[in-house]
């Protein structure tokens, strides 16, 4: 919300907003030079020459808690509710590379996300969904490649072959150090296998999105509009550079790189948001990486409504937030869509309020106009200069973020992560003086809140994980399993792809925890060199 100081408001990004935008706000502006045609370059108005017109976005409900087969429950449910794309979240101790049954684990199994410590997991969690008919975005970052391979070894299994499989995975470990933490090994590894999975896409895989660039998580750390899509789309340019240097043609790789932003209640600057980060990402991948392939220009991305938006207090209230939330982000032009529930800040979904979160984007693709006509703010005073202010301030940013020498070398001196902390304390001050409007935080309280149960997760998830791996460690054959490995640790202390001898000791039942620990032993972890 823009705080109410002075008598110039200003946007979330510092920019000031003017009471009044006219003819003047555009002149010598040329629609043709700026916007192009939806499906064009820029790309300003849209990827698609149709949009919405020709497809709805894709309804990709984050979801996953507890074990595969709770997380394989609500999948399904979901599908039979009509999402249309699945997007699975998985709990910490998966997202770290550690197996359910660690001290390191303990306490957070299955806990943010479902448990996934091997194939035999993973055969669950997909159990009587057809993989050849969904599109699955997982939510993995540092053991990416892993979730990637077991995904393929249970669509094997079914008879669905890897050049049928649709989906995305994160894997955007740099916005991990700057944000969110899930990060394993140091940069440089880091890079490189993310270099081995865009390769191992391009020749098994060719329909998957290798990457997920991602700005919401440093949006929910604090980050402005401008900050998160100028530090996204550095970290996009640090990918590119990365598998080039590996020697891959950019038009190789660049058409199934992702993109993944949030969307605020600001909905005007948002939207403003959204097309300047296309407009900036089509002229980056064809003046600075020469791509000729038009799907290598376009920037093609999921959004979620701020999860630091809801709020606890009055939690019915957070229905109206994500329902703005999510127009803004269909206004922007958004390929896929996660709703949050109105109870998200108190605890886990219900199955109600999930449902609630996905009947909001079927009423705004149903009972709306808003995907009757592509981009319809085109030529609007007030958004088009948003949208030229919001570029002009981004392109500045990632320009700072250039002359430390890139995305990776600001990381390591704590760059992006020190002007979000800045931002979030701004934010947080204005809340704290009521500058900043917090709808029955801040204002329009409720003398006493009334109660709300919520759905808690199974504590004995733990012990039934633990079961699990040792009736797999039982049964496999540990001879194959620790030769697997060994491959796998060669290929990684060399320069070979390390997906194929990682797919192989998956397959033999090597868990999650026993492949990460083997690329540890060879590749170290990452010690964050806190700047302050
Ligand atoms: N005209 C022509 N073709 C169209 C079209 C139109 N109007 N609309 C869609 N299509 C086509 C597309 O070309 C595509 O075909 P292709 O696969 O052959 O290229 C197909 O229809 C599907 O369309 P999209 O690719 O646009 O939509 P998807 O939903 O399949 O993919 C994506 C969207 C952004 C590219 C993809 O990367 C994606 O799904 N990302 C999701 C990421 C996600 O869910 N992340 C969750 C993160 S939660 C998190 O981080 C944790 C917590 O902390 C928040």
């Amino acid at each position: 919300m823009a705080h109410e100081s002075g008598s110039v408001r200003h946007n979330e990004s510092g920019l000031p907003i003017e009471p009044v935008y006219g003819p003047e706000a555009l002149d010598g502006w040329d629609p043709q030079q700026r916007l192009g045609v939806p499906g064009d370059y820029p790309f300003t108005r849209g990827v698609y020459p149709s949009m919405y017109t020709g497809r709805p976005w894709t309804m990709r409900q984050y979801a996953g808690f507890g074990t595969a087969r709770e997380s394989n429950a609500r999948y399904r449910q979901l599908i039979a509710h009509g999402t249309t794309g699945l997007s699975v979240a998985f709990d910490l101790p998966t997202q770290m590379g550690h197996d359910s049954d660690t001290p390191i684990a303990s306490g957070e199994v299955g806990k943010v996300g479902v448990a996934i410590d091997s194939v035999e997991d993973m055969r669950v969690l997909f159990g009587g969904i057809p993989l050849d008919k969904v599109s699955t975005s997982m939510t993995i970052n540092a053991p990416a490649a892993l979730l990637l391979l077991l995904y393929q070894l249970v669509a094997e299994e079914e008879g669905v072959a890897a050049d049928q499989l649709n989906g995305t995975i994160q894997n955007d470990v740099l916005k991990e150090y700057i944000a969110r933490g899930t990060y394993i090994f140091p940069p440089q590894p880091s890079l490189r296998l993310i270099a081995d999975i865009f390769q191992y896409c391009r020749a098994e895989i060719p329909r998957w999105n290798t990457i997920s660039i991602s700005g919401y998580h440093m949006a929910e750390a604090g980050a402005s509009p401008v900050q998160e899509i100028a530090f996204t789309l550095a970290n996009g340019i640090a990918y590119v550079r990365t598998a080039v240097a590996a020697g891959m043609d950019v038009d190789d790789f660049a058409p199934r790189l992702s993109f993944f932003f949030v969307s605020r209640t600001t909905l005007l600057e948002e939207v403003a948001k959204f097309r300047a980060a296309r407009r900036i990402w089509a002229r980056v991948m064809r003046e600075e990486f020469g791509a000729k392939n038009p799907k290598s220009l376009m920037l093609r991305f999921h959004t979620q409504t701020a999860g630091v938006q809801l709020t606890a207090q009055q939690p019915e209230v957070n229905l109206a937030r994500v329902t703005v939330q999510g127009l803004a982000a269909v206004l922007g032009g958004t390929q896929s869509l996660h709703t949050n529930s109105f109870d998200e800040a108190i605890a886990l979904p219900t199955d109600k309020s999930a449902r609630l979160a996905l009947r909001t984007q079927q009423v705004l693709a149903y009972e709306t106009d808003v995907t009757a006509t592509v981009d319809p703010f085109a030529g609007s005073y007030a958004v088009e200069s948003m949208t030229d202010e919001v570029e002009e301030a981004a392109v500045a940013l990632m320009r700072r973020v250039e002359d430390m020498g890139g995305a990776v070398a600001a990381i390591e001196r704590g760059f992006q992560k020190e002007e979000i902390e800045r931002n979030a304390y701004r934010i947080a001050q204005e809340t704290d003086a009521g500058e900043r409007v917090v709808v029955g935080v801040n204002r329009f309280q409720l003398d006493e809140e009334e109660p709300y149960e919520p759905l808690r997760v199974d504590p004995a998830i733990e012990a039934q994980q633990t079961e699990r791996l040792a009736v797999l460690r039982d049964r496999r054959n540990a001879r194959a399993v620790s030769a697997a490995l060994g491959d796998l640790r060669k290929a990684a202390e060399g320069t070979d792809n390390v997906l194929p001898p990682m797919r192989e000791a998956l397959r033999a039942r090597a868990t999650v925890g026993e492949v990460c620990n083997a690329l540890r032993e060879v590749w170290g972890t990452y010690v964050p060199t806190d700047a302050f």
